[in-house]
């Protein structure tokens, strides 16, 4: 018998940890393909000093934290380089969660990315030499001629994103100027905007990935609407692609991705542009995902035991080339790349092994989940995050909306599982 910690990191959310911490309970033992049987425990990790030279406890860590807070994140680069903790995303990476560098990589992949400008601060950097470098070397530049060019309407952003901090529409010379004032200290790219038809959200955990169609412009609760048939096979397929390449690429295995989509038309195919890559903690709150919810919940323990128990390693170091190898071959077109970009991801989260694992070891996994997913453990959990995020006159009308969508789940779920 072999006995696997997973250690939960996190800060205020409480809906999926517990639906995750139930769904591993429920799983039980897990037996390997040589009749070993393993054992999964979960525990929340406490943040506290820590020895360098300390040995943890835990075999692999899912981390909602590290991105704000830095005792965790240095921790996690400790027991990353150190102790050999199985972590979803690379900690070594963090820094490319600033947009940026994922535009960069994917730019040099050849991917759709909109035209796309870094333009200096707007206020002067907080240092003894800036006023000295600035004057020396700063070239003066006309930030309405880069607009221009670019074309309105644009949008102005940050540079490391996240949350929609900073982001602005532009539609003219004003309103740059404006957003520009309004930047201060960040530090802004300027990008198109292109013109689409659906906006699509993708999340991976694993080789497991959900293209869901995302409202941007909706209140959260309504952002993700269920619907099965937004895209066309050949974008659906396009979208999953990229996820997984910028996860690939970067070693994340728990993302979200956003694409625009423009339809084509007989002659012209469809477009997937994607503008935003790097979201390695991705959101899954039960009140944003609802009828997806579940899914992500058992996408999560499913990819932990299979980590876990088959005893994958994770990757810190950067294997780009292979990437790049694909990339500069000049006899392949944009398709037969994006194939090319998919096998090689597909290989480094060992996608076929993965789901053939799970046919034969989580066999019952998917009626133990529906079970947990229709009874009052979970209701109650759906009735206490909609209580600690509403204000009390709207829980009657949110708890309605919830469990609508999640009744729709399961009966397509148990429709699914015959
Ligand atoms: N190039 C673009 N073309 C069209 N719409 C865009 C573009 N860039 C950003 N947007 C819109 O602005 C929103 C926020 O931009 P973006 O996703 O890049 O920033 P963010 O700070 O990561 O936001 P969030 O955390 O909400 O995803 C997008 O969801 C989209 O609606
Ligand atoms: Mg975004």
């Amino acid at each position: 018998m072999e006995s696997h910690l997973v250690g939960l990191l996190l800060g205020t959310e409480d809906d999926w940890p517990t639906a995750f911490e139930s769904l591993v309970r429920s799983l039980g033992p897990v037996t390997d393909t040589h009749g070993t049987e393993h054992r999964i425990a979960t525990e929340r990790v406490t943040i506290e000093p820590f020895s360098l030279r300390d040995r943890p406890r835990h075999s692999l860590v899912i981390d909602r934290l590290a991105y704000w807070y830095y005792v965790p994140r240095e921790w996690l680069k400790k027991v990353s380089l150190m102790d050999g903790v199985y972590l979803l995303n690379n900690p070594f990476t963090f820094q490319s969660m600033e947009k940026h560098s994922a535009y960069c990589a994917m730019i040099r992949l050849g991917l759709k990315i909109p035209e796309t400008v870094l333009v200096p601060y707007k206020n002067p950097v907080d240092n003894a030499r800036w006023a000295y470098t600035a004057a020396k070397y700063n070239r003066p530049f006309d930030l309405r001629k880069i607009a221009a060019d670019l074309g309105y309407p644009l949008y102005m952003k940050p540079f490391d994103g996240g949350g929609w901090r900073g982001v602005s529409r532009v539609d003219d010379p004003d309103m740059l100027m404006r957003a520009y004032d309004d930047s201060g200290e960040m530090l802004m790219h300027l990008q198109q905007s292109k013109p689409y038809d659906v906006f699509a959200r993708s999340l991976s955990i694993g080789p497991e990935t959900m293209v869901m169609r995302f409202r941007p412009e909706l209140p959260m609760h309504e952002r993700y609407a269920v619907d099965h048939s937004f895209l066309s096979p050949q974008s659906g397929e396009e979208c999953v692609t990229i996820n997984r390449l910028v996860n690939a690429f970067f070693g994340w295995e728990f993302n979200s991705c956003e694409m625009l989509v423009a339809f084509g038309d007989g002659e012209r195919p469809d477009e997937v542009m994607p503008i935003d890559y790097a979201n390695a903690c991705p959101d899954v709150a039960v009140t944003s995902l609802h009828y997806y919810f579940p899914w992500a919940i058992k996408s999560l323990v499913k990819w932990t035991a299979y980590c876990l128990v088959t005893g994958r390693r994770s990757r810190i170091d950067l294997t780009v080339q292979g990437f790049f190898d694909i990339a500069d071959r000049d006899d392949l077109g944009y398709d037969e790349k994006l194939e090319a970009y998919r096998r090689l991801a597909d290989e480094r989260f060992e996608a076929e092994r993965y789901f053939d694992w799970c046919d034969s070891r989580l066999r019952h996994f998917d009626a133990v989940a529906l079970e947990w997913f229709s009874g009052a453990d979970f209701d109650r959990l759906l009735l206490d995050t909609v209580r600690s995020t509403y204000p009390a006159h709207e829980h009657e009308r949110f708890v309605a909306h919830f469990r609508g969508l999640l009744a729709l789940w399961r009966a397509d779920e148990a429709r699914r599982l015959g």
